[in-house]
């Protein structure tokens, strides 16, 4: 037998990424590829790359600068490297990629990475750079290998929905991705189930524009995501779900009704409202208005009074006044947020906003995002502090760095190290949910203990959030 070749895979940007990782890892292992996490030990260097902003997209070329020197090293001694981009700077980029990186061999889009044998080959025929930046007909996940290439984690990604239909006027993603596309239900029913049986015990369904979700159920009619999200609680080993990402548009009655309904959705939303100010909104084509924004939170925080929201937010978009910004602070102020992601706008190529009047400069853009940051941080600090003393269920999804300590997660997405020194072995195990009790919060997680407290087993949770104080 040969030995098998080492990929590594490093990936940037979304979790969509992260699933796509994987799914490339899957595909190579049947052609003889082992993954490996260190760089200097592989054969095959796939970057699964972001283009979001300009920053994203430029760390890509730092990192195909010390790829080059290390296949240089290698041929020094002999030996070679063969060097992949995928994701989205693949796709927006293509063959200028291949001109700006003449070092890399394989540029291959996020809809054509089912692809990758077939590129491998072509590249080793003719030793000359292979590059799919396809459209395909066929969708890549009909080509996709079932079989897991690793055990999954007690939290797992599932793609729902891919591509976004809005065109956003700051947003590379309609031209990156593509036109919006949801998965048949059952082909999403199916590939959850082989999680769970594999160990998963949480899975958040992932979409550009995830509640846009309108895949073929099983009988050829329409399913939207709360439908899918009611199939997916009945697996009885999954404890949780989440989805992710949220456009305000698509956020109907149905799935309100569903974080009210079913006990398994997880009472965290990421919901971007990117501005405060309608002008600003308008600019962007987000086709919502902060009242929108104002209503849907409303009917949320009704259907589910203890809902804690997150959030992204674009500061010095084109035109953005000192006005406009005061908007943003006040809504982030009004509405209250668990944490959220800001950045400074970044002019993405080809993008409408990138040529509007307007544009400015980037000390006013990093003034506005310190200003904007620190609220954050406040909001974000004080929602932590706010759960100390309670009891919550957490799942756990690791053992921690001390002996006896285990991380997990609230409902709310919060990092708990659960100090469990005195429990018993198997007492508690990665997958538990169990119910704990908050002792400290600090920036970025929670201390808590379990609430049995120190004699040993903890008390089994029977639900995501049935206990809840
Ligand atoms: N500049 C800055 N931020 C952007 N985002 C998307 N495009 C840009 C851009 N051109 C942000 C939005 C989006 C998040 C994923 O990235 O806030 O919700
Ligand atoms: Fe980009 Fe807007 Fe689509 Fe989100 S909704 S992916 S910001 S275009």
């Amino acid at each position: 037998m040969t030995e098998p070749r080492k990929i590594h895979i490093k990936t940037f940007g979304c979790q969509m990424n992260v699933y796509d990782s994987e799914r490339i890892a899957e595909l190579l292992a049947p052609q003889g590829f082992a993954e490996t996490s260190d760089v200097e030990d592989a054969d095959v260097v796939v970057l699964n790359t972001c283009h979001i902003r300009e920053k994203a997209a430029e760390k890509v070329y730092s990192e195909l600068g010390r790829l080059q020197q290390l296949r240089r090293r290698r041929q020094a001694a002999g030996g070679d490297l063969l060097i992949g981009v995928a994701g989205c700077v693949a796709q927006a980029e293509g063959s200028a990629l291949l001109e700006r990186a003449p070092q890399v061999d394989i540029v291959v889009g996020p809809q054509a990475y089912h692809r990758l044998p077939e590129l491998l080959h072509r590249h080793a025929r003719s030793r000359s750079a292979a590059l799919d930046t396809d459209f395909p007909l066929e969708s890549k996940f009909d080509r996709l290998p079932e079989e897991l290439a690793a055990a999954p984690d007690i939290s797992a990604f599932l793609t729902v929905q891919e591509g976004c239909d809005k065109f956003c006027t700051f947003c590379v993603v309609p031209y990156t991705r593509g036109a919006e596309a949801s998965r048949p239900a059952a082909a999403i029913l199916a590939e959850a189930r082989r999680l769970v049986d594999a160990g998963a015990r949480e899975i958040t369904l992932l979409g550009q524009n995830v509640n846009a979700y309108r895949g073929a159920g099983p009988a050829g009619e329409a399913w939207d995501l709360a439908r899918l999200i009611g199939a997916l609680a009945e697996i009885d080993a999954l404890r949780r779900i989440r989805y992710t990402t949220s456009h305000p548009r698509d956020l109907g009655a149905a799935l309100v009704a569903a974080h009210r309904e079913v006990e398994k959705l997880m009472p965290f939303l990421h919901l971007p409202v990117q501005s405060g100010s309608d002008a600003v909104l308008r600019a962007m084509n987000r086709r919502h208005t902060t009242d929108d924004y104002r209503r849907t939170v409303e009917r949320l925080r009704r259907a589910r009074p203890d809902i804690a929201l997150s959030s992204d937010f674009i500061v010095g978009f084109p035109g953005e006044s000192e006005r406009d910004f005061r908007a943003t602070l006040a809504l982030v102020e009004e509405i209250g947020f668990a944490q959220a992601f800001s950045f400074k706008y970044s002019p993405r190529p080809g993008t409408p906003a990138a040529s509007m009047r307007g544009q400015l400069k980037d000390h006013l853009k990093s003034e506005r995002l310190a200003e904007l940051q620190a609220l954050l941080a406040r909001q974000s600090a004080a929602f932590q502090a706010a759960t100390v003393g309670r009891i919550l269920p957490v799942l756990l999804e690791r053992p921690g760095r001390h002996p006896g300590q285990l991380v997990g997660r609230t409902p709310y997405l919060q990092a708990v190290h659960v100090a469990a020194p005195h429990a018993r072995p198997g007492d508690l195990i990665p997958g538990d949910l169990i119910e704990v009790r908050i002792t400290a919060s600090h920036a970025h997680s929670l201390a808590a203990e379990p609430l049995a407290g120190r004699a040993g087993a903890a008390r089994r949770s029977p639900q995501g959030y049935a206990a809840c104080a």
